[in-house]
């Protein structure tokens, strides 16, 4: 019988382990940042109820009108709905737990949102988010906040230049005539509309805008402005955001295109893109959303967000040579077997007791193939507790790595009892 080869789901990636360290790297950086602004935490599941969606993103977004892995669930006929965002969810889950009871929460989050798009570079069927959002504040200072913290992430990672788009989307009333506005304009130039934008006349006039078919650009760039509808509040709201991302010292466009993908926004929207990813430039989006608690059933209270897509950001780390180089093992053991393996596995203790992280030779080989298995793992220091060695009461180390002045550049033997202490010392001495 020919053997069955399997493999993964179409869009859905592996992430090997020589891609751990910078996927750890990227989360441990922007959570470094995201605690020094007070944000905690959340973790929801990643599935929900398909409603928290249709309502949270909104029943007329390609999102939920075609990227949503959504099923029945056979044991009890509940419609389920894998993640495509995770705002919903964390909105669904402050409401369930009353989280905003009396107080404001800064909160994160970080794991596979799914949505079913055709893959692309940067454009996954399973891919990640890095995202917070911030509740129950209403003022732009926090919209222009969470700019700071984004642009504080970037430099943190070392992305290089990327562009910050920011828009407001008014407030609802002010959306609402825009709306009708838009309609009207529309209609009375519906020969020109593709069948996308007619199906969307009157459900979503607003995403209009957002087509990407170049035959209704010029249609598109003349329709009715929001900026024109918004009233004196909406005006102070974004310009107060402008000062106060300007003060900061961050370079930033208005978009008045930028309409996003999901239903919950009103006020401020915003991207940043980079141009050199090709189509998938969006590495971050995010805005506020003051309607969504209510909308998901909560007291009313104001909101804002953003999420980073992992694997875009990781793209373009690697794009301008910013993958930091992060070994896993700092020792690596070799032994003779035996009785020497024996020690060599309770030396390899008393150093990780330490911290250290070690790799023990598994098994028996000679010396020869556990050296190069030891080159191998990326240790910094070979410790050789073979028998000759142990009969003395040594053991030897010797760095394996080119250093300048390195500890151990020559083999070296040192009494076992004080061996995990010396290579501790050796590797503050590398990190220092
Ligand atoms: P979004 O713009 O749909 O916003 O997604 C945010 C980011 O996730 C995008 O800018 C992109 O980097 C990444 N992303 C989206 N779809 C894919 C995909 N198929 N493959 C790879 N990366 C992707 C949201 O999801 C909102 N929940 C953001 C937010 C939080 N707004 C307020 N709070």
């Amino acid at each position: 019988m020919a053997k069955e080869k399997f493999t993964g789901v179409k869009g859905m990636n592996d992430m090997l382990p020589q891609d751990a360290p910078i996927w750890q790297y990227v989360q441990k950086t922007c959570v470094d940042v995201l605690s020094s602004y007070g944000y905690q935490e959340i973790r929801t599941p990643i599935l929900e109820n398909t409603r928290v969606f249709t309502r949270g993103v909104g029943e007329v977004t390609d999102i939920v009108e075609k990227e949503m892995y959504s099923f029945t669930d056979s044991m009890n006929g509940d419609q389920l709905t894998l993640r495509p965002e995770c705002t919903s969810a964390v909105v669904r889950a402050v409401n369930e737990h009353n989280l905003l009871y009396g107080t404001t929460q800064r909160l994160w989050y970080c794991g596979p949102m799914f949505r079913h798009e055709r893959p692309q570079r940067g454009r996954y069927r399973q891919f990640h988010q890095l995202g917070a959002e911030a509740l129950g504040m209403a003022g732009p200072d926090i919209d222009a906040e969470i700019i700071m913290m984004l642009a504080r992430m970037w430099k943190a990672l070392g992305v290089g230049p990327v562009k910050l788009e920011m828009n407001t989307l008014g407030a609802q009333e002010e959306r609402q005539k825009h709306r009708e506005a838009l309609i009207a304009y529309f209609e009375a130039h519906k020969d020109q509309l593709d069948e996308d934008a007619l199906r969307r006349l009157y459900t979503n006039p607003l995403r209009i805008l957002d087509t990407k078919n170049p035959d209704m650009q010029g249609l598109v760039d003349a329709a009715p402005k929001l900026l024109d509808y918004l009233g004196e509040e909406s005006r102070a709201f974004l310009s107060r955001l402008e000062e106060l991302v300007s003060s900061a010292g961050i370079e930033y466009s208005i978009n008045p295109r930028l309409v996003r993908g999901l239903d919950y926004y009103n006020h401020t929207v915003f991207e940043w893109i980079t141009d050199k990813l090709g189509a998938q430039g969006t590495i971050c989006g995010g805005g506020r959303y003051d309607p969504l608690v209510e909308m998901l059933g909560g007291r009313p209270a104001p909101g804002v967000g953003f999420a980073m897509g992992m694997e875009r950001v990781i793209e373009l780390m690697r794009e301008v040579g910013q993958v930091p180089k992060a070994s896993q093992t700092d020792v690596y053991v070799l032994h003779h077997g035996g009785e020497s393996q024996a020690k060599a596995m309770l030396l390899a203790e008393t150093m990780r007791d330490r911290g250290i992280r070690v790799v023990t030779h598994p098994g028996e080989a000679s010396i020869k193939s556990q050296m190069k298995k030891a080159d191998a793992s990326g240790a910094e220091f070979a410790v050789f507790a073979t028998e000759d060695e142990l009969a003395q009461g040594t053991v030897g180390i010797k760095a394996l790595r080119a250093h300048e002045h390195a500890p151990f550049a020559e083999q070296t033997l040192v009494a076992t009892a004080e061996a995990a202490d010396k290579v501790a010392e050796a590797l503050a001495a590398l990190h220092r």
